[in-house]
């Protein structure tokens, strides 16, 4: 993954550094599909700052194909401008990411990232998004997360639960940094992946 342009924010290169690493140790906890070339989505993605890193973590697996989707089409618009996957194709679309459409042509995904899933704000449509996810992600694919607070990185395990996923790694990042003006949460706090292995086979159907 190339990075066109710098970082809007000054502390998001060193955020996304530290993420790195702990994705990198995510994925030795709970490896994706083990295959050369990987599809990922990266789901209520923002900017998509973490594309890098996310790349950088799945390594040796080359991303081929790579879906950012968010309701903010400044921020795909954004990320569209500074993401560029040399060998594959990087697409940021503007939409909801509970409703992706099974005629959009968008394949099964290896890798499901959501970072900053934000479930206490909206539980009922986090619910959606998540669903959506675990039906369109392959049977031996990972879905990870990342949260901001203790609380709602509860929240979201305990609804992946109840949809069916299974924990399969997690832990608190012991680099997180700090939000200033939020007490209490801090950046990539948490981390957990989840996979789908007992779920019953379902198609990505709209
Ligand atoms: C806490 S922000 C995290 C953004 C980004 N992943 C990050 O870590 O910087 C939550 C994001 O979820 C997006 N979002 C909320 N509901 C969504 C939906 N139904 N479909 C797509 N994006 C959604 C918001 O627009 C927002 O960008």
């Amino acid at each position: 993954m190339i990075q066109r342009h710098p970082f809007r924010h000054p502390g998001t290169a060193g955020d996304v550094r530290r993420l790195r690493g702990q994705l990198a140790l995510l994925f030795r906890a709970c490896p994706p599909p083990r295959r050369r070339e990987l599809i990922v989505w990266n789901l209520a993605c923002g900017r998509a700052d973490e594309s890098g890193a996310l790349a950088e973590a799945l390594r040796p697996a080359r991303i081929t194909r790579y879906v950012g989707i968010d309701l903010r089409g400044h921020c795909i618009s954004e990320a569209r401008a500074r993401w560029e996957l040399p060998g594959g194709v990087a697409e940021f679309i503007t939409g909801d990411a509970a409703a992706i459409p099974a005629s959009g042509g968008l394949p099964e995904a290896d890798v499901i990232f959501i970072r900053h899933q934000n479930y206490w704000h909206e539980p009922a449509a986090w619910d959606r998004i998540f669903t959506r996810a675990l039906a369109c992600l392959a049977d031996d694919g990972i879905l990870a997360c990342t949260s901001y607070f203790d609380r709602e990185h509860q929240l979201m395990v305990s609804a992946m639960r109840t949809l069916g996923a299974v924990p399969a790694a997690g832990f608190k990042n012991p680099e997180s940094r700090p939000l200033s003006d939020t007490p209490g949460k801090s950046v990539d706090r948490h981390l957990a992946a989840f996979t789908k292995l007992h779920l019953p086979t379902t198609p990505c159907l709209g």
